[in-house]
């Protein structure tokens, strides 16, 4: 049937006539499975092979990530996967030893089951309730707590599902577990679990925090493209302007409070723009060139401008109240090289800076 269905369009006449020969139920299934296989390709270079349930697929950890949780368990050692969903995670877990996928979801486990074939991976995928089987104790837990709104912006710890308290109970005695929680959850909430902290960053975006217990409270920011880790670290100091290079953080090296690694400068109370006279190259970092600061007014920002036959081609601001659209509009001034315009807040102020992006 989902071979019948692969190469029709999604259309009323076609689940009718697929219905007719089959089953309604089936033939809806089979149009829905190749809609959301050609959606999950962003997350799973194996998308197409694989089964998936709409919220299972919108929940489920993107494979790269998934690999990094699976690389904090020993090879080989049997790891509980307490909320499987559809099998990411488990997945990547299994491919570095044997693994038990839990759900409450039947839908959600029969994916799971069946994901696991696809990568040729064995598993036991079971049904059940992830607080009464954590409660049989295990050595190494891995837990992705639902959401009650399916929603990766989760700021409630309350949310949760299992309540993340209760799984943070349950897992006391592990030789090594680890909970996915949103990086939105406050800093407090998070140290107060216990456990160490890591910041996921995926596409430049920070994607997760990562509770991994025992620990010792560590705070870190972790780049899953290269692989580098960054230890939480105050900035040595902050500078109202700008000096030769301006350098913008990765939001998980903010998130994780990371941002004195480099021992560069802050910008103004930007937290988040660094600035220093040498050039950096780092993954955690995108960088541009200062051609101009000064206060934020748009007379000196023209004036600038002209003198260095210049445009602004983009606007990017951090801790201001400030449209980016209507910025662009404010200094339009025709031709000229592309350049960027940054606004920042200094206590009461706002300044600006123009820059040019090195690649
Ligand atoms: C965020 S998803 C897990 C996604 C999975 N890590 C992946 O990458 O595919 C959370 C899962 O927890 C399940 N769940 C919610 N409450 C549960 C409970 N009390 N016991 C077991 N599973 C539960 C939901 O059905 C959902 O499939």
């Amino acid at each position: 049937m989902l071979a019948e269905a692969e190469h029709l369009p999604t259309t009323a006449k076609n689940i009718g006539k697929l219905g007719d020969k089959y089953s309604p139920e089936y033939s809806r299934w089979a149009f829905g499975q190749w809609e959301l296989r050609r959606k999950s390709v962003e997350k799973f270079p194996r998308g197409m092979s694989m089964q998936f349930t709409r919220a299972g697929l919108e929940m489920a950890t993107h494979s790269r990530i998934a690999a990094y949780h699976a690389s904090l368990f020993p090879v080989g050692a049997e790891v509980l996967d307490a909320t499987c969903g559809i099998g990411s995670d488990l997945v990547a877990l299994a491919a570095r030893g044997p693994v038990i996928g839990v759900d409450l979801e039947r839908e959600h486990l029969d994916c799971a089951r069946f994901n696991l074939t696809v990568f040729g991976f064995a598993g036991k995928v079971a049904r059940g309730d992830a607080l009464e089987v954590l409660a049989k104790g295990w050595d190494y837990v891995y837990c992705d707590p639902g959401r009650r709104d399916d929603s990766q912006r989760v700021i409630n710890p309350e949310d949760y599902l299992p309540p993340v308290w209760d799984v943070v109970d349950s897992i006391r005695g592990c030789k090594k577990a680890v909970i996915k929680l949103s990086p939105m959850l406050r800093d407090e909430f998070l140290q107060s679990l216990g456990g160490d902290i890591e910041f996921v960053s995926y596409g430049r975006e920070c994607r997760e925090a990562l509770m991994i217990f025992p620990g010792g409270g560590q705070v870190a920011a972790v780049h899953i493209e290269s692989g580098e880790r960054a230890l939480a670290t105050p900035l040595p100091r902050n500078d109202e302007e700008p000096s030769g290079y301006l350098f913008e953080a990765d939001p998980a090296l903010i998130r994780a409070h990371a941002l004195g690694i480099f021992g560069m400068a802050g910008v103004g109370d930007s937290n988040g723009y660094l600035t220093g006279d040498k050039w950096v190259e780092s993954p955690w970092l995108r960088g541009y060139e200062v051609l101009w600061c000064g206060p934020w007014r748009i007379r000196m920002v023209k004036e600038a401008l002209l003198e260095g036959n210049w445009r602004v081609d983009a606007v990017k601001k951090r801790g201001v109240q400030i449209e980016p659209t209507t910025v662009i509009r404010q200094v339009e001034l025709g031709g000229g090289r592309p350049v960027q315009l940054v606004l920042y807040p200094v206590g009461q102020k706002v300044c600006a800076a123009l820059v040019r992006r090195i690649d």
